[in-house]
């Protein structure tokens, strides 16, 4: 203590001179930081430096570090920013760029690129979405420029429906079956998951309806947790053998509550008792569609629907099998109206349930005539005993879908039955020569 106070006690001049001796030492020399940028032209450097970086970020403000996003733009950017005319080049961006192509700003070929601001690109998920419609769903939305997640456990979905797009940094695949929770960041949810075919869905009907309702319940629980709108694809077999035709939305059904079906028809009618109790009891956005018959590519070859069955039939000369007398009667929309359906819904204000199908109707006698004419007129028909509570009559009533989503089928059965078909010629052959999945 005595040697501290000694210490605090000693002159202050004494104390600078004890510890700052070089400052005394030579008092009127330049302090030796400046001596040392004077020398060897090292000010000179700097100044160039600090020139040169200036007028890069000067050029170039979209490089920002604030800027999320700065690898995916950054070839539209330059060219942007390089272009003499500003108006061109704010085009060229957004030609380029499906977002910016509906943002004002820049088909106005007004201003620059923002820097980390601008309208965000959607996340979205689709839960089977390697299936037959899920994948035409996915090549929808990514061609409209949003980023897309299928979640799918292929049991009927196959990675072919979507290996032309592994390349794409907007598209990701996840192996993952509904029944166990997820948790993802994304703003909609179009859940599909879920065997569609009678061949698949009686496969394993325990594990057919815990599809239908556990994994439903994951799903809204999801889009709970995260605020995302959320998509169910139920199905015009909610309507099981109808009483009423054309089925109206309004209509509640005629179902069997325990038959073979009935993981799949009461599986569908639980999973939209699920989302609409998620949408008044925890405020979900929710859309409901009820799917009627759906053709197109990349359906399975040999699932029992009725179009495939035929087609696939037909194609390897095999007869064409017709159970019953043939007369039960079916509604067949192309799989590229059906998806622009079900965009207009997610897109739209209305919760549904929206039918979404095409009114056209055909017995299955009509459409085994169809196909011979399109694949091969000397194609036969074999009869077989109807299959238990196979619906006898099936049409859409859509005028809910037409006054409400603006929509309406454009492609007739004529029409959509070629583009199916060739698909399913490339198909078979490949299988024939050892290729076929
Ligand atoms: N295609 C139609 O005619 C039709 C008619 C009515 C309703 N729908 C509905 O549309 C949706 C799609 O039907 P689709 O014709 O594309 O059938 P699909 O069988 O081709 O596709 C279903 C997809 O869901 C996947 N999936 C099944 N169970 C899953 C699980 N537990 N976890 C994760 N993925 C799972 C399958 O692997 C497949 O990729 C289904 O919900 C179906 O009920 C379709």
């Amino acid at each position: 203590m005595k040697q501290l106070h000694k210490q605090s006690s000693m002159p202050i001049s004494h104390a600078s001179q004890l510890y700052s001796p070089k400052s005394l030492k030579h008092p009127r020399s330049l302090p030796r930081s400046i001596t040392y940028l004077l020398k060897e032209q090292r000010l000179l450097f700097i100044l160039v430096g600090v020139f040169i970086g200036f007028t890069f970020f000067l050029l170039q403000p979209s490089l920002s570090p604030a800027d999320p996003r700065p690898h995916l733009f950054s070839a539209t950017r330059a060219s942007l920013t390089t272009d003499p005319d500003p108006a061109a080049a704010a085009a060229t961006y957004a030609n380029s760029n499906p977002v910016a192509r509906n943002n004002p700003r820049y088909s106005n070929g007004v201003g620059r690129v923002p820097v980390g601001i601008g309208s965000k690109r959607r996340r979205i998920v689709v839960t089977g979405g390697a299936g037959f419609v899920g994948s035409h769903l996915v090549d929808k939305l990514i061609a409209r420029g949003d980023d897309v997640i299928v979640v799918d456990n292929f049991f009927t979905g196959r990675k072919e429906n979507v290996v032309h797009l592994f390349g794409n940094p907007r598209f990701e695949l996840i192996r993952h079956d509904v029944v166990e929770p997820i948790l993802l960041e994304v703003d909609q949810i179009y859940h599909l998951a879920c065997p569609a075919s009678p061949v698949h869905y009686k496969y394993n009907p325990i594990k057919t309806i815990k599809t239908n309702v556990m994994g439903t319940l994951n799903m809204l629980g999801l889009a709970k947790r995260i605020g995302a709108r959320f998509l169910l694809t139920s199905t015009s077999e909610v309507y099981g053998d109808p009483l009423e035709h054309p089925q109206k939305e309004t209509y509640w059904g005629h179902v069997n509550p325990i038959g073979v079906r009935s993981c799949y028809d009461e599986g569908k009618r639980t999973a939209e008792t699920l989302a609409m109790d998620y949408h008044r009891g925890a405020g979900v956005e929710v859309r409901i569609a009820r799917i009627f018959n759906t053709y197109g590519p990349r359906m399975c070859l040999d699932d029992g629907r009725v179009v495939s069955n035929f087609v696939s039939q037909a194609i390897r000369k095999q007869p064409m099998t017709v159970y019953g007398d043939g007369k039960q009667t079916r509604s067949f929309q192309y799989v590229s109206d059906l998806v622009d359906g079900l965009v207009s819904l997610m897109e739209g204000e209305h919760v549904g349930p929206f039918n979404l199908g095409n009114p056209g109707e055909f017995t299955m006698l009509d459409l085994a005539e169809i196909v011979k004419e399109t694949i091969d007129p000397s194609a036969t028909i074999e009869f077989k005993p109807n299959t238990a509570d196979d619906p006898h009559k099936r049409k859409p009533d859509i005028s809910k879908a037409k006054e409400f989503l603006n929509w309406e089928p454009k492609v007739s059965l004529r029409e959509g039955l070629p583009r199916m078909v060739d698909d399913f010629r490339n198909r078979i052959l490949n299988e024939d020569e050892g290729k076929g999945n």
